[in-house]
């Protein structure tokens, strides 16, 4: 087993989410969250572990101002993995008819990728952001930020006078070699994270994300409720990693050519190829041997694919993993069903990201 790493630069090895939960101080999903209406990414613990969880939608139901913030680093061009906060925040928009704050963290990037240009860093966030809006974020309740051209620096330090150099250096593992627009970034994802707050007021603010970002809220809940903000502690709501293609914890393009990973502009043949050819397979490797003995769905990744983003309907989901199991259905045909329902999603959104295209300032907050 590789030594498991998961920071908001890094995630590799074989993550015990559990221990994750009790390392970062956080709580398992509890059961009255995992009911038949949730959403799917909830019932089926993809989002897996939460603080105040609770508080949050308890004020929504209320009625009570709340908002959702999700971010999103831009270094590439967007995948199926990169869509996962996005979906859930759009989801609670919908519900609660709620703002939505999403802060590209274009510096970011800049900082932390030693190849990453100025202007590309520019080129991928623009590109990013049509990706995101695609999934049909509300105008009007949707504010959209780019840290290079969006005013961020007065809330950032604001929250950067709170933080100690010693809690930096501990809660992200700050190396002594680290640039130091990469040691003061944490200053800025905090402020992202007490943006809405900075912009409207004390209220109940929802961060859904990956749970590799997790130390930036718990920096935002230690700085909050000091005297000079007077805020909520921000609630948070942690997914696991989508993983990849041949089944690494995550969904990553950096150390693959592309084919590891399902890109948001890919198209339909791609897809059925990256599927065919890569998708790990819990299949048995005769047709005999699978219609004798079934195949695996637990490390199967098409039926994982299905399982956290594309089968909606619990109902066809429990016959896909009963057939799949009883050999009854074979790998080729959990593969085709996948590649089918992955096409269909991808051809919609590549047509919402061309109509948003004139959108887009609608949606960037004003300053
Ligand atoms: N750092 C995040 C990433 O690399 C992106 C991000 C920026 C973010 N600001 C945020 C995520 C605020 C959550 C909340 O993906």
């Amino acid at each position: 087993m590789k030594n498991p790493i998961t920071t908001p630069w890094e995630v590799s090895g074989d993550i015990d989410y559990d221990k994750l939960i009790k390392e970062f101080g956080a709580e398992r999903v509890k059961p009255t969250h995992i009911n038949p209406k949730a959403h799917h990414f909830i019932k089926r613990e993809f989002y897996f572990s939460q603080r105040d969880f609770d508080s949050w939608v308890k004020a929504a139901e209320s009625k009570k101002k709340v908002s959702i913030l999700t971010g999103r680093g831009s270094s590439e061009k967007m995948h199926l993995g990169h869509l996962v906060p996005f979906v859930l925040a759009k989801h609670f928009q919908d519900k609660y008819k709620c703002n939505v704050y999403l802060p590209i963290s274009d510096d970011e990037k800049f900082y932390v990728k030693p190849n990453l240009s100025f202007e590309d860093a520019e080129k991928y966030a623009d590109d990013n952001i049509l990706d995101i809006l695609a999934l049909g974020f509300k105008p009007g309740k949707t504010f959209v930020l780019k840290d290079l051209s969006y005013p961020i620096y007065p809330s950032a330090a604001r929250v950067a006078k709170l933080i100690s150099y010693s809690t930096a250096k501990a809660v992200f593992g700050l190396k002594p070699e680290t640039n130091i627009g990469w040691s003061f970034y944490p200053a800025v994802q905090t402020a992202h994270i007490l943006l809405p707050q900075f912009i409207e007021g004390k209220h109940h603010t929802l961060v859904p994300i990956g749970i590799d970002q997790d130390p930036y809220v718990r920096l935002a809940r230690d700085v909050a409720q000091h005297s000079t903000l007077n805020f909520i502690k921000p609630a948070t709501i942690h997914s696991k990693f989508l993983p990849s293609l041949k089944g690494e914890a995550k969904m990553s393009s950096s150390d693959a050519e592309g084919v590891n990973v399902i890109y948001l502009s890919d198209s339909p043949t791609e897809v059925k190829n990256k599927i065919n050819k890569y998708a790990f397979s819990g299949g048995k490797d005769t047709l005999e041997e699978h219609r004798k003995h079934g195949g695996n769905p637990e490390i199967d990744i098409s039926f994982q694919y299905l399982k956290y983003l594309f089968e909606e309907d619990d109902k066809k989901l429990a016959k896909i993993e009963a057939d799949y199991k009883s050999g009854k259905m074979t790998t080729g045909e959990l593969k085709a069903y996948t590649i089918d329902k992955i096409n269909s999603f991808l051809k919609k959104h590549q047509e919402n990201k061309k109509k948003i295209k004139s959108q887009v300032g609608k949606f960037m907050l004003k300053f």
